[in-house]
C-alpha cells in the first residue's frame, strides 16, 4: 500500500480512521439514559423532560414560546398550518431547499411557487421573491443552508409590504445569530430539527419557535388534535437537554474551524466555499451543519463532482453532494417556477458539495487532512 496511491484505488486513506462519528460519546446523556432507565420515564407520555427542553430552548431564544414535536419535518408543517397556508395557497421557496419542504407545502394541498438562490451561497435570493408573489401567496419558506445566510431583513421587508408570513427553517443553522436575534426568530415562526445527525440530536424529534402568541396557538392546535398528533417522547427530550446547554460553545468552535479550514484550502481552486456577501459577523453568524462548497470540476481534470465525493469519502472525508434542486426531481404540474430557467438552482443541483458537521469540533490537524485530501484527490486526477 502506498500513502501516495489514492485511497479509493487501495492506497492509505489521508484519514483512516475515517470520519468522525455522530452524535459524539457524551457522559451527561449516558447519565440520562440510566436515570430514564431507573425512574421508567423512556415509556411515559408524560414527565418532566419535555418540560424542562422547553423551558431550556424557550430561554436560549429570547423567551419565546417553544412547541415539541416528532421531526423538522412535521415542525414545517405545523408552522405553515399556524402561517394559515390552505389548500390552493401558494409558497414560496428556494429551488434549491431540503425536499421535505417541499412536500409539506403539498401535504397541505397548497402550490410550492420555487425562486432562484443566490450565486455566492445559493441559498433563497430575496431579490427574486417580489416576481414571484401573486394574490394567491400566503408565506415564504426561508431555509440557512449549509453555512449559508439568508438576508432576513429584505425577506421581513418584503413580507410586511404584502402582508404575508414567514417561516424561518432554522434546522441546520439552530443557535446561530440572525440580525440581531437568534435562528427561527427571525421570521414570524421558526422550525428546529433534532434529527440523527442535527447540531443538537435525539435520532428524531423537532420544534417550532414563535414569539407570537396567536402562531404558537395554533401550532398547539393542529399538533394536538384531540391527541398528541406529533409528540416528542420523554426519551428524547432527555438526551437533548445537556446539549442545548453546549450548543453556543459548540457553534462557536464550528465557526472558528471552519475559519480555519477556509485558510487551509485558501491555495486550492475549484472548490469555493460558500460565501455571504454583504452580510457580516456583527450581523448574522453562519451556522454549519454542513459546510457548503461549489465544485468546479474542470479544476480537477474534469472528474465529476459524484466521482470526487467518492474518493474523498474513501479518504476519510465525509464530503457529499448537496440537495437535488426541487424543479429538477418533481412533476412541472406539482409547483411555479418564477424565472424561466432557474439558473443557479441547476448550477446548485450540479455542482454542490457539502462537508458534515462533526469533523469541525476536532483538531486543527483533523481540519487540515481535509486540505490534504483536496491536494491529493486533484494531484491523482491529472495523472
Ligand atoms: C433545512 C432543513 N429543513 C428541514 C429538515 C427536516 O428535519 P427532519 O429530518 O428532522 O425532519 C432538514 C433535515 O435535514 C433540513 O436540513
Amino acid at each position: 500500500m502506498s500513502s501516495s496511491q489514492l485511497a479509493i484505488n487501495g492506497g492509505q486513506p489521508v484519514r483512516p480512521q475515517g470520519p468522525p462519528d455522530w452524535p459524539p460519546d457524551d457522559g451527561e446523556v449516558r447519565e440520562a439514559l440510566i436515570q430514564a432507565a431507573n425512574d421508567r420515564s423512556w415509556g411515559k407520555y408524560h414527565g418532566p423532560h419535555c418540560g424542562r427542553l422547553i423551558d431550556q430552548l424557550s430561554a436560549y431564544h429570547e423567551g419565546a414560546h417553544c412547541v415539541l414535536c416528532s421531526s423538522g419535518t412535521a415542525a414545517v408543517e405545523l408552522a405553515l398550518r399556524a402561517l394559515k397556508v390552505q389548500p390552493g395557497d401558494e409558497v414560496i421557496l428556494a429551488a434549491y431547499d431540503f425536499k421535505g419542504n417541499f412536500q409539506d407545502v403539498l401535504a397541505i394541498g397548497a402550490v410550492p411557487a420555487l425562486v432562484d438562490v443566490r450565486a455566492d451561497n445559493w441559498n433563497i435570493d430575496a431579490d427574486e421573491i417580489p416576481a414571484a408573489i401573486t394574490d394567491k401567496t400566503k408565506a415564504i419558506i426561508v431555509s440557512h443552508l449549509h453555512g449559508g445566510v439568508v438576508d432576513m431583513p429584505s425577506v421581513m421587508q418584503i413580507a410586511r409590504d404584502h402582508g404575508l408570513g414567514v417561516l424561518e427553517d432554522a434546522c441546520q443553522v439552530t443557535g446561530s445569530q440572525m440580525f440581531g436575534t437568534i435562528a427561527g426568530l427571525a421570521g414570524h415562526v421558526g422550525v428546529l430539527s433534532f434529527g440523527g445527525s442535527k447540531l443538537l440530536s435525539a435520532g428524531r424529534g423537532g420544534a417550532v419557535i414563535s414569539k407570537h402568541d396567536d402562531v404558537i396557538q395554533r401550532v398547539r392546535l393542529y399538533q394536538q388534535r384531540g391527541n398528541d398528533a406529533y409528540p416528542m417522547s420523554e426519551l428524547q427530550a432527555l438526551v437533548l437537554s445537556p446539549q442545548v446547554d453546549r450548543l453556543e460553545e459548540r457553534n462557536q468552535r464550528r465557526l472558528q474551524n471552519v475559519g480555519l479550514l477556509k485558510e487551509a484550502l485558501a491555495k486550492e481552486v475549484g472548490l469555493t466555499m460558500f460565501e455571504n456577501t454583504g452580510i457580516t459577523s456583527d450581523l448574522a453568524q453562519p451556522g454549519y451543519y454542513k459546510v457548503g462548497f461549489r465544485y468546479d470540476p474542470s479544476a480537477f481534470n474534469d472528474l465529476t463532482r459524484d466521482n470526487f465525493s467518492t474518493a474523498m469519502r474513501a479518504e476519510g472525508i465525509a464530503l457529499d453532494p448537496g440537495f437535488r434542486s426541487l424543479h429538477r426531481i418533481h412533476s412541472k404540474r406539482r409547483f411555479l417556477a418564477i424565472g424561466s430557467s432557474l439558473p443557479h438552482a441547476n448550477d446548485a443541483d450540479d455542482d454542490v458539495l457539502t462537508l458534515h458537521h462533526p469533523v469541525l469540533l476536532q483538531n486543527q490537524d483533523s481540519i487540515n487532512e481535509i486540505a490534504r485530501a483536496v491536494s491529493k484527490v486533484r494531484k491523482h486526477s491529472f495523472e
